[in-house]
């Protein structure tokens, strides 16, 4: 038994989230968590809503509210989202909680007491028209390093590189086309350079575990190159006080300095509300701990790089030493599990311009396993992946609906026309007996693939099994087994069946864990071997709102302990089975020209 941290992304709060988002860390994380949970392990799955930064202001701006309104709006939206689609979290909370805030103040206290942030004065963009500060990323002009036109202030999206906007050749204000204007200000920068030769020991250390994505190494340890210190702080006045400069609002913590510690206040959070304070250390301090983060690759430098950087420099790791603080050694990642990116009928998703599928829609329409379906299957897992509505259908149809649904349709049906309950086998023949040892067998080879986080690879070994389970029907012929005389050899089958279906409804549920519910009820189960996750009203465990009021907020938690094992389970002869409903919605080939219509194309 291992302790394992699902550390996922948490998505930006100015707006609801796309099934892109999703398919790049929602749906990964939660298949890998829902397995390392059947396999025996101690799993605490993190993350909540990205709250501070400019995106979300300049959202707030537009529609005319609070910073702080426009992300309680969207924190819901967003919960609300993820539990509808199954995501198991163990807490899923936000960035702007009291305790998150402590924790965020504590990190940067002790990394800035070990040496590791530097104060220094540098020249910040400001709009001429407004005198408004002009955050980096809406800063546009070309990349110094490729040349590429379209790069903005924080990082060039063409080669990856994070920049500063006074790198950019030829600036230009993305809000208003102007020319910014700088000025001098000073800053906290991470002292990366002096944090370094740590961070490429702990590369090459994970470069020979031999696990990483070998992309995802490479373009860690490229970083490495041309590391310069990083500005920590901001001309900002939504984001988490800089500790020492609380006299200064109009400078807060930069957003990605304060969100990647939220997987570590995040667990902290869980602890004290689970009543265990301390718990969270068994995840953080015990080297033995594992931790895995999931995410899209736009986000690997800060998990790769920046958050790594900040570990370090909190233990006092990098060149100028130093002591860990009270919350004592903390991990590094284990690994950093990043996907690419989907597109949509081979666009790329951009909700300004309409071209986007919100989760909230997808689900309103569809079962929320037809979409994990197609992302596991046909997600951006190692190169990018296209979301067509017409393969959305085909493989819903296809694979879903004819391929597994009708295994379990037929298996119960027969069950429940010719014995009501599930028969007493007799003697098994050769044919039996293949088809139970290469289900019993896929469970060691499902579960490496989704250790290995090869999850298309994993759903595509698990299909293979649900074919051979059809090809056996076909072979069989359970359904010509009309006589007296062949009772014996129609009940062996069809015992044979229902366990195979039982199995495969286990390997599946990560993956499918609604429909896996279902399945486990058409066979006389409970119908909770994918336990799901709900959401629980909370109040701030530290602070009030600014009117003295408690400060409420919805939580994504869960109890997932009673999972079963993953493995094969006997199936319980005599248990009733009735005809089952289809588990899973054939969808009409017409939606395919109606949502297009619908997304305007
Ligand atoms: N909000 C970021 C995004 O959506 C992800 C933040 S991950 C975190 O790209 F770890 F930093 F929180
Ligand atoms: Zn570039």
């Amino acid at each position: 038994m291992s302790r394992i941290l699902s550390a996922v992304a948490w998505p930006y709060a100015n707006g609801p989230r796309h099934i892109g988002h999703v398919a790049g860390f929602g749906v990964p994380s939660d298949v890998f968590s829902r397995y390392m949970r059947m396999a025996g392990h101690d799993v605490l799955m993190v993350s909540g809503t990205d709250e501070h930064g400019t995106p979300i202001l300049v959202a707030a701006d537009q529609a005319g509210i609070t910073a702080r309104a426009l992300a309680d709006k969207n924190n819901r939206l967003i919960v609300e989202d993820l539990v509808a689609l199954g995501l198991s979290y163990d807490l899923f909370t936000r960035t702007t909680t009291g305790n998150h805030y402590q924790v965020v103040a504590a990190m940067f206290e002790t990394v800035r007491d070990n040496g590791y942030m530097l104060v220094k004065t540098t020249r910040g963009a400001i709009s001429p028209a407004t005198g408004r500060t002009l955050p980096d990323r809406y800063i546009e002009g070309t990349c110094p390093l490729c040349g590429a036109e379209g790069a903005r202030g924080d990082q060039c999206d063409a080669c990856g590189n994070q920049l500063d906007p006074t790198d950019l050749i030829n600036p230009k204000s993305k809000i208003d086309g102007e020319t910014p204007k700088f000025i001098e200000t000073d800053h906290y920068f991470l002292d990366l350079p002096a944090l370094a030769g740590a961070l490429s020991a702990w590369l090459d250390d994970r470069e020979k575990s031999g696990t990483w994505r070998p992309n995802v190494i490479k373009f860690s340890q490229n970083f490495l190159q041309d590391i310069r210190p990083r500005a920590m702080s901001r001309d900002i006045d939504w984001g988490i006080p800089v500790p020492g400069w609380e006299d200064q609002p109009g400078k807060r913590l930069y957003v990605w300095f304060d969100a990647v510690v939220g997987y570590l206040s995040a667990s902290i959070e869980w602890a004290r509300r689970t009543g265990d304070p301390e718990a969270w250390r068994k995840w953080w301090n015990d080297p033995e701990a594992l931790s895995y983060y999931f995410m899209g690759k736009d986000n690997i430098v800060f998990h790769s790089q920046i958050w790594p950087a900040e570990l370090l420099g909190y233990n006092g790791e990098g060149d100028k030493g130093g002591e860990p603080g009270d919350l004592g050694k903390l991990n590094l990642p284990t690994e950093v599990v990043s996907s690419e990116f989907l597109t949509m009928e081979g666009k790329k998703f951009a909700s300004s311009r309409g071209i986007v599928i919100y989760v909230r829609d997808m689900l309103a329409r569809y079962q929320a396993d037809a979409l994990r379906y197609f992302i596991c299957a046909a997600g951006p897992e190692n190169s990018d992946a296209d979301f067509t509505w017409a393969e959305f259908v085909r493989r819903t149809n296809s694979e879903l609906v004819a391929g597994w649904g009708n295994l379990v349709n037929r298996t119960a049906a027969m069950i429940a026309k010719n014995f009501g309950e599930i028969p007493q086998p007799g003697a098994l023949e050769e044919i039996d007996q293949k088809l139970l040892d290469q289900v019993k067998a896929g469970f060691a080879e499902v579960g490496g693939l989704i250790e290995k986080h090869r999850q298309k690879a994993a759903l595509g070994a698990a299909m293979r099994l649900v074919g051979e389970a059809n090809r056996y029907v076909t072979e069989t012929e359970p359904f010509k087994l009309k006589d007296e005389s062949q009772r014996e050899r129609l009940a062996t089958i069809l015992h044979t069946l229902a366990s195979v279906v039982n199995d495969l409804n286990l390997m599946l549920s990560p993956f499918l864990p609604f429909a896996a519910n279902a399945i486990d009820q058409v066979l006389g189960g409970e119908g909770n071997v994918a336990p799901m996750p709900r959401i629980e009203e909370v109040i701030d465990l530290d602070i009030k709102r600014e009117d003295g009021s408690d400060l409420d907020y919805p939580i994504i938690t869960g109890d997932y302990t009673q999972v079963p094992t993953w493995g094969p389970r006997e199936v319980k002869v005599g248990t009733p089975i009735s005809k089952p409903k289809p588990v899973f919605v054939k969808l009409d080939d017409a939606i395919i020209a109606e949502e297009l219509e619908r997304y305007g194309k």
